[in-house]
C-alpha cells in the first residue's frame, strides 16, 4: 500500500508536482496519464527515489520512503523497479548480462565488481526471458535488438529485483503499437500473475483505458483526476490536456489518422506531445 501525502516537488519556481496526496493498494495497475510537462516522470522518480520531494511523504507498507538513506534507501529502489522509454540498457553487453545486472542491489559489492553470477542467478535470468518471449536472444549485444525487444529486457532486467512495484515512465513512447501491445501485456501478466503494483505514466488514452483498472490524471502538477477508465468522461479529458486541445478519442497509440487541428496545436505549442503520434 503506497500513501502520498502533500507531495510537492519544485525545480526553481516550478511546481513540478503539486501537493499530490493518494493512496494505492497492493497490487492495482495504475495509469498516470497527462500533457507533456504536466509532472507524471517527477511523480515517478520521487517514488523511486531518483528525485526527492521539496514536501510531503511517501510511504510503502508503513515505511516511510521520503526519508530513507543509506543501504535502506537501496533496498528500496531494489523493491521499486523501475523501467523508462529509452530502455536504459548497457548497449554493448549481451541480453543476458544485462539481464543479470538486476540482481546488483541483491549481491555483495566484492561479488558484483567481480561479476560474478551465480548459476541460480543465471537460471532465473534465463527464465525471465523466457517469460518475456526473447530467450533467444540471451547472447547478442542488447544494442542489436528492436526496441520492442529492448523494453522486454528491460522488463526481465526489473524482474530480477523481484520487486513489490514496478515503475513504468512511458515504456511504449517509442515503440510501434505491436511492439507497443506485447510490452504492456506483459506489464499486465506481471501484475495480474505476480501481484505486483504497477505504476504506468502513458500519454495514449486507449492504452490507459484498456490496461489500467486506474487512471490518475495530472495536469500542472496536480491531480485533477482520479478514478477508473468508465468515469473518463469527455469533460474529464478536457480538464486534463486543457479544454484548448484537441483530444479526441480516436486519437490513440495505434491510430495513424492525426486530425488537422492537433497538427495545428502540435505546432503553436512547443511543449506539447501529440497524442496520436507518440504511441508510434
Ligand atoms: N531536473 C529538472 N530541472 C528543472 N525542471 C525540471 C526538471 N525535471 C522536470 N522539470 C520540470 O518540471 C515539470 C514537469 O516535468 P515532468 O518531466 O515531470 O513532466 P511529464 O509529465 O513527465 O512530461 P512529458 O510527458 O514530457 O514526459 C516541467 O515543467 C519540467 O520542465
Ligand atoms: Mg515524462
Amino acid at each position: 500500500m503506497f500513501e502520498l501525502r502533500n507531495v510537492t516537488r519544485h525545480f526553481g519556481k516550478k511546481r513540478a508536482v503539486d501537493s499530490v496526496t493518494f493512496d494505492i493498494p497492493q497490487g492495482q495497475m495504475v495509469g498516470v496519464i497527462g500533457r507533456s510537462g504536466a509532472g507524471k516522470s517527477t511523480l515517478l522518480r520521487m517514488i523511486n527515489r531518483l528525485v526527492d520531494p521539496t514536501s510531503g511523504t511517501i510511504e510503502f507498507g508503513g515505511i516511510e520512503v521520503s526519508s530513507l538513506r543509506g543501504s535502506a534507501l537501496r533496498n528500496w529502489q531494489r523493491d521499486c523497479a523501475m523501467i523508462f522509454q529509452q530502455f536504459n540498457l548497457v548497449p554493448r553487453l549481451d541480453v543476458l548480462t544485462n539481464v543479470l545486472l538486476g540482481r546488483l542491489n541483491h549481491r555483495s559489492t566484492v561479488s558484483s565488481i567481480l561479476n560474478l553470477f551465480t548459476r541460480e542467478e543465471r537460471i532465473m535470468a534465463i527464465g525471465a526471458l523466457e517469460r518475456l518471449g526473447i530467450e533467444q536472444t540471451a547472447l547478442q549485444p542488447a544494442g542489436t535488438l528492436s526496441g520492442g525487444q529492448q523494453q522486454r529486457v528491460a522488463i526481465a532486467r526489473a524482474l530480477m529485483q523481484q520487486p513489490k512495484v514496478l515503475l513504468a515512465d512511458e515504456p511504449i513512447a517509442s515503440l510501434d503499437p505491436l511492439n507497443a501491445k506485447i510490452v504492456m501485456d506483459a506489464l499486465r501478466d506481471i501484475n495480474e500473475r505476480d501481484g505486483i503494483t504497477v505504476v504506468t505514466n502513458l500519454h495514449t488514452l486507449d492504452t490507459a483505458r484498456n490496461y489500467c483498472e486506474r487512471i490518475i490524471g495530472m495536469a500542472q502538477g496536480r491531480v485533477v483526476f482520479d478514478g477508473q477508465p468508465k468515469d473518463l468522461t469527455a469533460a474529464a479529458v478536457a480538464e486534463i490536456y486543457g479544454a484548448d486541445t484537441a483530444i479526441e478519442e480516436s486519437m490513440t497509440s495505434t491510430s495513424i489518422h492525426i486530425p488537422a487541428a492537433v497538427a495545428r496545436e502540435e505546432n503553436a505549442s512547443a511543449g506539447y506531445k501529440p497524442l496520436a503520434l507518440a504511441g508510434l
